[in-house]
């Protein structure tokens, strides 16, 4: 399961997104925002990490204007590794380095084609483990000293 949401910004972007999970009937929890008038992405951020967090979904997309914003707000979120990625080989790191549960998308960015391919890959691109893993430990250890 994959929840998913937007600000108004990444409002058409997550609408192409979600026809192509439709299509490819890819499980997915749109979060909203359900309309093209203005909303704050913090909030929706916050929706998208909790379902993380909670076990209701497995892993998250947010998309505003860059992207930045979603991933700076579903970053306070203790174990939510959420990564900004503009390109195909970057997603691609972001899975097999970063064990990244949450994409983050600028709409203002990347095109929409551009922008399925970039989830294509982070969908289908696994975690490389070993030396990554210890260094997510690292992360952990982080958070457990910052995080209540
Ligand atoms: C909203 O105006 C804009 O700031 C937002 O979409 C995003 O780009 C924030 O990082």
């Amino acid at each position: 399961m994959i929840a998913i949401a937007s600000d108004h910004r990444g409002f058409k972007m997550k609408a192409e997104i979600m026809r192509y999970f439709d299509e490819h009937e890819i499980k997915y929890k749109d979060y909203g925002t359900f309309s093209e008038e203005s909303t704050d992405y913090p909030e929706k951020a916050k929706e998208v990490a909790l379902a993380i967090q909670k076990g209701k979904a497995e892993k998250g997309i947010l998309i505003c204007g860059t992207g930045l914003g979603m991933s700076i707000a579903a970053n306070k979120f203790k174990g939510i590794r959420c990564t900004v990625c503009y390109s195909e080989d970057v997603a691609r790191y972001a899975r097999k380095h970063n064990n990244s549960n949450i994409l983050a998308l600028g709409a203002e960015v990347n095109t929409i084609p551009e922008a399925i391919e970039i989830v294509r890959i982070w969908l289908a691109t696994e975690f490389e483990g070993e030396r990554h893993k210890m260094r997510l430990e690292m992360i952990e250890e982080i958070e457990n000293e910052n995080f209540k």
